[in-house]
């Protein structure tokens, strides 16, 4: 028959076993109830049967139970510790962030092909004298066609496709427009000063157009205009030229050939030798050998008459170009679609 001592020494064995299979917190509670817990914990079963012992056994017994019960509880705090440091360890490698992640790029943003080429024609101009205004995409009529000695059913009309406003004046007519280009800010920088006047107006026109691998409904010109007391042709033609060599390289030629628009006289086309073949001819330039980069002109007496300046005392000249063809020409793009496709491809590339 076994002593309550051995007895002791098994309970502990056991205990001590099953601690080391404790995997959780839960577990450990439950093992601390079934050996410790005050009412019906193994050690404690045993220990309610000291006091009935002879007093040599009590004795043994009496310093077994010691032994075993602070060997019990210390056995179960370390235990407890290291689950917690287990538990701790397991949250921390959870929630981890790992540092050496390569971070994600920040996309940085740049200027359209369009602004850029825009603000490379106004540097061009600017030691010049030119200052850069702009003025409304809607337009009246008036300014657009009539002041630009564009008269109502007049053929020259066909020149620029329009898009008309829904809105009629008195006698029936369509007043309001979608520039057709920027020369109506000719006219509205003419009428709110006085000469000398020397601007450039970028800014968006419209063209009711289907549209193809040279035309956009919506696309950019930039204007120039100078008037003043005794400006000639041959001002015109400096300008024009000094222009062209900063802005394509300073070994251009420029050609200017008789062109008809209504608000010039006499008007011009512009090109300059192609940079790619300079002259003999290729792709770009179609074999000619040329590119025309803008129209010009001397502004036309009735244009200054229009908007009270004397033709007798002051003269001037005007010039167009579409930046988008100039950056086509520069850079060998294609196709004019490209510039408002949103296609970042494209765009990523200037
Ligand atoms: N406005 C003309 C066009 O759109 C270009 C031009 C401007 C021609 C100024 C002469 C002078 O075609």
């Amino acid at each position: 028959m076994s002593t309550l001592t051995d007895e002791l020494i098994d309970v502990e064995t056991r205990a001590l076993e099953e601690l080391g299979r404790v995997a959780d917190v839960d577990a450990l509670e439950q093992w601390r109830v079934t050996y410790q817990g005050r009412r019906h914990g193994r050690l404690p079963n045993l220990l309610e049967r000291l006091p009935a012992l002879p007093v040599e056994e009590r004795r043994e017994a009496g310093r077994q139970a010691n032994r075993v019960r602070s060997a019990l509880e210390s056995a179960y705090t370390e235990r407890r510790a290291a689950l917690e440091r287990a538990h701790v360890t397991q949250r921390l490698s959870a929630e981890a962030i790992d540092v050496t992640l390569p971070g994600r790029r920040a996309h940085s943003g740049g200027l359209h092909p369009t602004t850029r080429t825009l603000r490379e024609i106004i540097e061009a101009f600017r030691p010049m004298g030119f200052r850069v205004v702009e003025g409304p995409e809607v337009e009246w009529d008036y300014y657009n066609f009539e002041a630009l000695n564009i008269p109502a059913d007049h053929p020259a009309r066909d020149q620029w496709d329009t898009l008309w406003l829904d809105s009629e004046d008195d006698e029936g007519k369509r007043p309001l427009l979608l520039r057709t280009h920027t020369s109506p800010m000719q006219v509205r920088v003419m009428e709110a000063q006085q000469p000398p006047v020397r601007v450039l107006v970028p800014g968006r026109v419209f063209r009711h157009e289907a549209t193809d691998a040279s035309h956009e409904s919506v696309f950019f010109q930039v204007e120039g205009l100078a008037v003043d007391r005794g400006v000639t042709f041959a001002d015109l033609k400096g300008t024009l030229y000094t222009f062209a060599r900063r802005m394509f390289g300073p070994d251009r030629r420029v050609r200017f050939r008789c062109d008809f628009f209504p608000f010039v006289e006499p008007g011009v086309d512009m090109a300059i030798d192609c940079f790619g073949c300079r002259g003999a001819g290729c792709r770009t330039c179609g074999q000619s050998g040329w590119l025309e980069i803008m129209g010009a002109g001397m502004v036309h007496p009735g244009v200054l008459k229009r908007v009270g300046y004397d033709p007798d005392i002051y003269t001037g000249f005007a010039f167009g170009m579409g930046p988008e063809r100039i950056a086509m020409l520069r850079h060998g793009i294609d196709d004019i679609r490209h510039f408002y496709a949103n296609d970042l491809g494209f765009l990523e590339q200037f």
